[in-house]
């Protein structure tokens, strides 16, 4: 079982997602002791942003590259194949100003290329990862999730199934600054629900 973690709190390990993902990958661990887990930290390694140069590399088919578009390609390539790789997939999402981090962004337009992770057809897109278990692990300082101002829950859902991944749970700790004494409660629940997901 490959597992990949994609992981953006600016705060590294201390971030309260990164402490949710600990959890998540300690548990995983216990419950498949052969589980392979790959870290993608974009917080400590972003991804370029793209530009077009690099959109216009990432969608010419492999071997029609220049060999100056192969090397622009190549992050997406590796992005990509992470991916496909994987098994499960999770993501610890901090809100930043209202968003997902910058840097989860640039990820997503990395990954997001024409006839590799989706495709166009007649009926409409396609998704092409082939769906994967996934879970969002978010931490917010606010409370948004079920109003307009939850920015991250419908987006990245929609982002997902556009790529082919519908299976998709997110746990969120909110409030963790609003009502901060009550943080280490509102982590516990978090963590309860991840054991509860991951049980069942
Ligand atoms: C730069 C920055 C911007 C933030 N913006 C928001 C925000 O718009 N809404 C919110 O609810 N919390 C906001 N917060 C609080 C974070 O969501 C909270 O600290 C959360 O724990 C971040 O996840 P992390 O600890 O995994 O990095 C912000 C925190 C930082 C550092």
């Amino acid at each position: 079982m490959n597992v990949l973690h994609i992981s953006s709190s600016i705060f590294g390990d201390d971030g309260n997602s990164s402490k949710l993902a600990t959890h998540f990958l300690e548990r995983i661990r216990e419950l498949h002791a052969d589980a392979e887990i790959v870290t993608r930290n974009l917080a400590k390694d972003p991804v370029p942003h793209l530009d077009a140069d690099t959109f216009k590399a990432n969608i010419t088919a492999a071997d029609q590259r220049t060999p100056e578009q192969q090397q622009l390609a190549s992050t997406g390539d590796q992005l990509i194949e992470e991916l496909q790789n994987a098994d499960i997939l999770v993501f610890s999402v901090p809100m930043y100003n209202f968003g997902i981090p910058s840097t989860l962004k640039a990820w997503i337009d990395n990954i997001a290329r024409a006839g590799t992770t989706f495709k166009y057809t007649e009926n409409g897109p396609v998704g092409l990862l082939g769906n994967k278990k996934t879970f969002v692990l978010g931490a917010r300082g606010g409370e948004y999730f079920g109003t307009p101002m939850d920015t991250q829950t419908p987006y990245l859902r929609t982002f997902l199934n556009f790529v082919g991944i519908t299976d998709v749970e997110f746990v969120l700790a909110e409030k963790l600054n609003m009502e901060a004494d009550k943080a280490p409660q509102i982590m516990a629940e978090a963590k309860a629900k991840i054991d509860e997901l991951l049980s069942s």
